[in-house]
């Protein structure tokens, strides 16, 4: 076993190579070694990865690499797909690549073989997703479900939301899909706009069946099924995924319409579990299949392939290289795809979720700063909004812009073209700037470069592709937290607010509160009392 100082003597060491390499350009990197685009890119299956415009040599890569094996991170990894509890804090597996493992794989969690239960689950998902697809499940008044309307929120909503506007393709041309998390009343009432009741089905996603949004809205989209008077029978509106069968149960749900979300699956990891019910509604099974293949061959590729061309440690070890050495906070997320929109918001949770953490293993007591602010948007959009701090504000923003080579169908090429040409205009701009050398150039005009990017390119927006990505990512947010020396499967920090949330409302709706109005603080107070006078006005 590698001892923590000789951790620390890695890290020392990159701190030192920081500073030598800090003082250089991209354009001198560039210039130092010509084939510098393929030796800092990888092949990684269906997806390029280039890292060549990170401010990295070789010897940056080979120390991180060090300590990437100091982690034993590709032990982790193993590990955790073998079903171990590597979720160190909640004593439990992180299983999340169970759910697309070959059907005649053997993981055990304490003696059990979770194969049988997940394959299960699937075919239950399939069988179901079939019938409503063929119009063949029927309401309380014997009309086929042909809308669907996904409540939950955070891990519950994010990927499936996300992956179901990346893949609209793939939908179903005849069914309306629609997502809400908000409680803000007036979402949850445009969401409904234009349904018809009868015809209408709400999947409830919680893994808790605890989450107070999620139970509210469950609680207005049956007062919305009640007041149309013709549906009767509500059970037949409402499917629930969870891990609390029992509360799910209590509410009102059907045995048969309640499908299983284990306990060591992350709610930011869960887009693989039954939680991905709506996204297989949409696409169908066989396309949802093709999502899990994708997912499963990253996984694989992830535990199989070499540091120095392990495109998920690569891309992990360039965001601590960025965040801990070169100290930039956040990194901005591109997606050159209208239909990735939501990839960045999806990417805030699974990122940010997992690695917004000063707890560290006294191991990893090297170093200061463990995760970075993940935000962004579409390409172009944002490059007439926000690309003008990224090029000359006074903050280095890493980027990482997503690419994909064809559009959905080979007919719009040209545009396809000229969104990959912006991308890489962008990525070259923020590289290497222009006009530092022209004495009579203003300064205003200058863009002095060196504002690092990744690129991650791949051939088209396809279910199969979709699954490599999230699985790329999911694996270097694991990885880039266990090298830091954080659980990246638990989220402790959002619970107090939860509870402070709960508190609050039993006051403000009058009922009585466990903590004494007087007794909160005087900001909260004059916050309420002023809430309180605009409610009345
Ligand atoms: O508040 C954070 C969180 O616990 C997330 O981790 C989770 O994805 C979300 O809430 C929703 O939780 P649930 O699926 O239990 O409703």
């Amino acid at each position: 076993m590698h001892s923590s100082s000789n951790k620390n003597r890695v890290w020392s060491s990159l701190e030192e190579h920081c500073k030598g390499i800090s003082k250089k350009s991209l354009t001198e990197l560039f210039d130092e070694n010509p084939n510098r685009g393929s030796d800092f890119s990888t092949s990684f299956e269906d997806l390029w990865v280039d890292i060549s415009k990170q401010l990295v040599d070789s010897t940056t890569i080979e120390l991180l690499s060090d300590l990437a094996e100091e982690s034993k991170i590709n032990q982790f990894f193993l590990d955790m797909m073998a079903g171990s509890p590597v979720n160190s804090t909640e004593k439990k597996p992180a299983l999340h690549t169970a759910l697309r493992a070959p059907k005649d794989s053997k993981i055990l969690v304490e003696g059990t073989n979770v194969i049988p239960r997940i394959t299960e689950t699937l075919e239950k998902m399939e069988e179901f997703s079939h019938l409503i697809r063929n119009g063949k499940l029927l309401g309380s008044t014997g009309a086929p479900i042909t809308s669907v309307v996904a409540l939950g929120i955070g891990g519950s909503n994010l990927g499936s939301s996300m992956a179901h506007k990346a893949l609209s393709k793939f939908s179903h041309a005849e069914m309306t899909i629609r997502f809400c998390s908000s409680i803000d009343a007036l979402d949850l009432d445009q969401t409904l706009d234009g349904l018809n009741p009868e015809t209408t089905i709400f999947i409830v996603t919680s893994k808790s069946f605890n989450t107070r949004e999620t139970l509210l809205l469950m609680e207005n989209a049956r007062k919305w099924l009640e007041d149309s008077a013709v549906v009767t029978e509500l059970s037949k509106h409402f499917v629930g995924i969870t891990g609390s069968r029992d509360k799910a149960l209590n509410s009102g749900l059907k045995e048969s319409m309640i499908f299983d979300l284990p306990d060591w699956v992350g709610g930011r990891f869960s887009l693989s579990s039954a939680a991905g019910l709506v996204l297989m509604i949409s696409i169908g099974s066989d396309e949802f299949s093709h999502l899990l293949a994708g997912m499963n061959k990253i996984d694989n590729k992830t535990v199989s392939e070499s540091f120095e061309s392990n495109g998920t440690l690569l891309l992990a070890l360039t965001d601590i290289w960025n965040r801990s050495f070169l100290d930039y906070p956040t990194m901005a997320v591109i997606p050159y795809s209208s239909q990735m929109s939501y990839f960045p918001p999806y990417l805030q949770q699974l990122m940010m979720e997992s690695l917004g953490k000063n707890n560290r293993t006294s191991e990893h007591e090297f170093g200061n700063s463990v995760g970075s602010v993940i935000w962004g948007s579409t390409g172009t959009e944002s490059q007439h909004a926000f690309f003008q701090f990224l090029h000359q504000g006074t903050d280095v923003v890493p980027c990482e812009m997503l690419g994909f080579s064809s559009s959905y169908d080979h007919s719009h090429q040209e545009l396809q073209n000229s969104l990959f040409a912006n991308l890489l205009a962008q990525s070259e701009a923020l590289a290497f700037g222009s006009g530092t050398g022209e004495k009579d150039l203003i300064r205003e005009k200058k863009l002095d470069g060196n504002r690092p990017s990744t690129v991650i390119l791949a051939p088209k927006l396809t279910p199969f592709i979709l699954g490599q990505l999230v699985s790329l990512y999911e694996h270097r947010t694991v990885a880039s937290g266990v090298i830091w020396g954080v659980n990246p499967f638990d989220q402790w920090g959002v619970e107090l607010g939860k509870s402070i949330a709960i508190d609050i409302e039993l006051e403000m709706n009058d009922t009585s509160s466990s903590k004494d109005a007087t007794t909160r603080n005087s900001s909260s107070e004059k916050l309420l009392e002023r809430f309180k006078i605009f409610r009345n006005t």
